[in-house]
């Protein structure tokens, strides 16, 4: 097929893991008709913004962009400037009021509709709307079918990250915690056929992806009807695990009322499973849980904790908290505290309280911690998590871990003691349940596994040096690894 365009596109995405792999491949679609991607906004003829509504900074970021663009088309009549994602299924038509310059709205479910409405914008300047239902505008099926998940097939040449790879199995999600906006940007919960994830897991390992992340608003609440029995994550991980030339396996983000014991007993016994669960708490406080809705007490999510560090003593769990929701008194942070203190979480997303048209809690709850208090409830909580974090980490030091390695490193990490780690290529890779290590190395080793001896730590990050193959008794010298 000849590319129909040559034109330059620039997209910025915010918000989760769900977004990165919209962009990606919208992005995929795109140079395949022929666009090719610029870091420079003002030498893009197709500018896209994929957003997110999650907290108001979010949109603000984006709103703030879209001004900077406001006379962009003086000098470049033939921009298109589109607004995809979670923030233009929210807002709507409120997008274009307030950017009068944005040429289309494109809602989470219609991402395949992208390059055919940025030519219906270029060739006859069509402005479009494409939006799903709202949950409320519909019955349940009608709604679901409005959100259409984007799952195209990826071209090798137009993956990211040559050995790693998110793959959706499942949309929306259906739990309406009253502070969140997700039921409605992403629609309610669609699980993908189990034949198309494994489809789509081979053809990744067929272009030589190593690390197969699996994602979902509520991963672990997966489940497909199949001859009149349930097929779970479980079940799914069982199905995904021999691809053969995939060696990790992960999955975000985790529902704490859902992690039932056969998910934990998969994960203990696949071998290819990180052994790392992401399962946010959001509060150590039965009073906010409530607020929240979110359908747990603390008790249950202790017994659920329970059951993941008896199942797998060495696994590491991370959570996300929201700091300074509606009536969240200081003992109520307390409790979270205390939460933090008890799990030792391997690391926590820590959010202060962001109330979100179209929300129950904006609806019907005040907004009433004073934005300085959630501010130091924020940092007090982080201080604790990377104290933690830190420590655990130390623990670490001496030992070896066996990783996958990832790639260069993006941001240089320094050692506590000696200065820079030293070297001319720094690499990233993470141990098998899913701490970053640092360490030098050859780039050719991204993709495989290697053994680290780790010497240094960050609250985040440990470092480390590759083990040379040691000589074996009886048997001839191997090569270093690092040859
Ligand atoms: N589906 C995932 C997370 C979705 S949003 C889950 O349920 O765990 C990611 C995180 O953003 C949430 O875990 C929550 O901690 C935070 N968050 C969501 N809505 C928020 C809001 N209105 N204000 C502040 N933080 C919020
Ligand atoms: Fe939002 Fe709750 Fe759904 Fe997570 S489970 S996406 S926090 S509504
Ligand atoms: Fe944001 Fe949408 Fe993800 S609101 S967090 S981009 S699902």
């Amino acid at each position: 097929m000849t590319p129909s365009h040559n034109g330059k596109l620039f997209i910025e995405t915010v918000g989760c893991q769900m977004n990165m792999l919209d962009s990606e491949l919208v992005v995929g679609a795109l140079r395949k008709d022929g666009y090719s991607l610029t870091d420079d906004i003002r030498e893009a003829d197709t500018v896209l913004f994929n957003t997110c509504s999650v907290r108001e900074h979010a949109e603000h970021k984006i709103y703030s962009a879209l001004g900077r663009l406001k006379y962009s088309k003086l000098s470049r009549p033939n921009q298109v400037i589109g607004v995809l994602g979670c923030m233009a299924q929210k807002d709507q038509e409120l997008v274009f009021q307030r950017a009068p310059h944005v040429d289309m709205v494109v809602g989470t479910g219609q991402l395949a509709e992208v390059p055919k409405l940025i030519d219906a914008a270029r060739e006859r300047r069509e402005r479009s709307l494409a939006v799903s239902l709202d949950r409320k505008e519909g019955s349940r099926a009608e709604v679901s079918d409005s959100f259409q998940s984007y799952d195209p097939l990826r071209e090798p040449e137009m993956r990211p990250t040559p050995h790693q790879a998110f793959v959706r199995i499942m949309i929306g999600c259906d739990k309406f915690c009253t502070y969140c906006v997700v039921p409605m940007t992403r629609g309610p919960e669609q699980s993908r056929p189990p034949k198309d994830i494994l489809h789509e897991v081979k053809v990744l390992a067929d272009q030589g992806v190593k690390e197969v992340t699996l994602l979902g608003q509520t991963v672990n609440s997966y489940k497909v009807k199949q001859d009149g029995k349930l097929f779970r994550l479980s079940d799914l991980l069982e199905l995904i695990h021999d691809v053969e030339g995939i060696l990790r396996l992960k999955f975000v983000t985790n529902f704490p009322k859902d992690m039932t014991d056969d998910l934990l007993q998969a994960v203990r016994d696949l071998p290819k499973c990180s052994q790392y669960l992401h399962v946010p708490a959001q509060s150590g406080c039965n009073e906010m849980l409530k607020r929240m809705k979110r359908g747990y007490t603390i008790e249950d999510y202790r017994e659920m904790f329970g059951r993941i560090r008896s199942t797998m003593p060495g696994a590491s769990v991370s959570s996300d908290f929201i700091v300074g929701f509606c009536g969240e008194t200081d003992e109520a942070h307390q409790k979270s505290l205390d939460l933090i203190r008890e799990c030792r979480f391997k690391n926590s997303f820590i959010f202060k309280y962001s109330p979100r048209p179209g929300t129950k809690a904006n609806e019907l709850l005040l907004d009433d911690v004073p934005e300085e208090v959630k501010r130091q409830r924020n940092q007090e909580m982080l201080a604790l998590q990377n104290q933690i974090s830190a420590e655990d980490n130390a623990a670490f030091i001496g030992r070896q871990v066996e990783i996958l390695v990832e790639g260069p490193s993006k941001s240089e990490v320094k050692r506590g003691d000696s200065g820079a780690v030293g070297g001319p290529v720094q690499l990233t890779g993470r141990t098998l349940c899913d701490r970053i290590v640092v360490f030098d190395g050859n780039p050719r080793l991204a993709g495989s596994m290697t053994t680290v001896s780790v010497e240094d730590c960050t609250p985040t990050t440990l470092i480390g040096s590759i083990v040379t193959q040691q000589i074996q008794h009886g048997s001839s010298p191997l090569l270093p690894i690092l040859a």
